[in-house]
């Protein structure tokens, strides 16, 4: 069994991902972390040279991501906390775009595929890494709502932005994420839509067992 679910940033993909894996004893992969560990290992390797395409290809060539638990691990370090700060998310999209490196992520996400029943979420996975998924959903939510997440969940940790950069953020971030030539962020026709602003994740969860119960 392979359920993909797909959508923009702070639509609620990866907290519906989780429950669901937990529910039906499959593996999550969080296939945006994969990314944002390869950001993280640039910034740490070359700071912010996001245009020099070569050694961003080394580093994704030479990079072993790996998940324990909730925990991700970059060349054997924990670094769940780091890949979560604003200044790689601002810069995963930089290297999302690069062909070569969304190429040795694909094949990672598929091989993991191969020997699990997976839930992963992402972008490309309905499309690019998962297209014969029994089960295809596209989250999304009102942008100020996305925001509005994002700023909880940021002020948790400390965050000082306001509301009205956070959304810039994620605005940008979206726009590169659909508007890319490799693996864009799009709603396959197949996808089961799921508007979650204004819904709890438990409204969102249950609507989602529903379509998976109906499948089994
Ligand atoms: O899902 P998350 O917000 O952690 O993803 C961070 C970034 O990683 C996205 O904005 C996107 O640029 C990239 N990404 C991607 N393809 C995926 C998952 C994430 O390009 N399958």
């Amino acid at each position: 069994m392979q359920i993909a679910i797909d959508g923009p940033a702070g639509a609620g993909k990866s907290t519906i991902a989780k429950k669901i894996a937990k529910t039906y004893d499959m593996t999550y992969l969080d296939t945006g972390a994969m990314y944002r560990c390869i950001a993280h290992c640039v910034l740490d390797q070359i700071g912010d040279q996001f245009d020099n395409e070569a050694e961003i290809i080394r580093i994704a060539q030479e990079t072993v991501i790996q998940f324990k638990g909730d925990l991700v691990f970059c060349n054997n370090k924990d670094v769940t906390k780091e890949i979560r700060t604003p200044l790689v998310s601002l810069h995963t999209s930089d290297i999302a775009k690069i062909k070569a490196v969304r190429d040795l992520m694909v094949r990672q996400q598929r091989d993991y595929a191969k020997d699990h029943a997976v839930v992963m979420d992402g972008r490309d996975i309905g499309s690019v890494v998962l297209p014969e998924a029994e089960l295809k959903f596209f989250l999304d939510a009102d942008i100020l709502e996305r925001a509005k997440r994002r700023k909880k969940e940021l002020d948790a940790k400390g965050n000082d932005k306001a509301l009205e950069e956070i959304k810039k953020d994620i605005e940008n971030r979206d726009m590169n994420d659909r508007n890319r030539t490799e693996g864009p962020l799009i709603q396959v026709a197949e996808a089961i839509v799921i508007d979650t602003t204004g819904k709890s994740i438990d409204d969102v969860y249950d609507e989602i067992i529903k379509h998976i119960n109906e499948a089994l």
